[in-house]
């Protein structure tokens, strides 16, 4: 399966460094990997509509991703930016539930449902996080916890709604601290969420993509990225510098 690496950048950079950042890392790549390789980069909303025109008026391959979307399609919900105003800008991809919003504004499995549908109404791709705290990975308890999640957040999905789909593990232990899951701790959780998904409606190989997110960087991505059920990473601290991100999307097997 063709591999996916997601650049998040979450609440640095205005649009003039988003742009170029974005420049920097198209001008790194080789022409033709994003024939090989998804590459998708998710900058705050207010950088969304520049990248957009810059990826557009070059004819770039990359992709763009919100980092969140609203529950609402529209009225009187002040803040708040829904999927439809996402598509109208051409945005590709969304991330939604990711563990920062969980803690950060309460996100609860039934909001990122919502945004799932709201997503998939509008021909945007979810990426939708999960993952376990350190105290419930020591308890034991983060298989059964990862299931919840999952079955919760894509509760009344269906196969006709579903073009593509990203699930990504990000334990939330490792996300920022330097400390990368181990590879058997990967293995065990992907495998665990394709046997949990595989006998829904909406599963197939070519639909769901199986990713690990948590201090990814140069130097664990190639071990990560070249193991099978490994669809793709998603990067955080890493993609904020063009070289890093580059030199993880390069240490794919091709
Ligand atoms: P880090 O790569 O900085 O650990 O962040 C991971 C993450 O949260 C990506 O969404």
């Amino acid at each position: 399966m063709k591999k996916i690496i997601i650049g998040n950048w979450k609440l640095n950079l205005d649009h003039l460094q988003g742009i170029q950042l974005l420049q920097k890392i198209n001008y790194s790549l080789d022409k033709d990997i994003e024939e090989k390789i998804d590459i998708v980069l998710s900058p705050s909303h207010t950088s969304l509509r520049s990248l957009q025109t810059v990826i557009s008026t070059d004819n770039l391959k990359i992709k763009i991703s919100s980092q969140d979307v609203s529950t609402y399609s529209d009225g009187a919900f002040t803040g708040e930016v829904s999927a439809m105003q996402l598509k109208k800008l051409n945005i590709d991809y969304s991330i939604i539930g990711h563990s920062e919003r969980r803690l950060h504004f309460n996100e609860t499995d039934n909001d990122v449902n919502i945004k799932l549908t709201r997503l998939l109404e509008n021909e945007i791709f979810p990426i939708l996080c999960f993952g376990e705290s350190l105290e419930q990975r020591s308890e034991g308890s983060y298989l059964e916890f990862i299931k919840n999640q999952i079955n919760e957040g894509l509760k009344g999905v269906r196969k006709d709604k579903v073009n593509k789909l990203v699930l990504a593990y990000e334990p939330i232990w490792a996300i920022g601290t330097g400390e990368v899951a181990s590879i058997e701790n990967i293995v065990e959780v992907l495998d665990f969420v394709k046997d949990l998904v595989s006998d829904k409606p909406y599963f197939s190989d070519e639909t769901v993509k199986l990713i690990y997110g948590g201090s990814v960087s140069p130097d664990n991505s190639s071990e990560i990225l070249n193991t099978s059920i490994v669809d793709g990473a998603l990067v955080g601290g890493a993609s904020l510098d063009a070289d890093k991100f580059v030199d993880i999307i390069k240490s794919v097997n091709l």
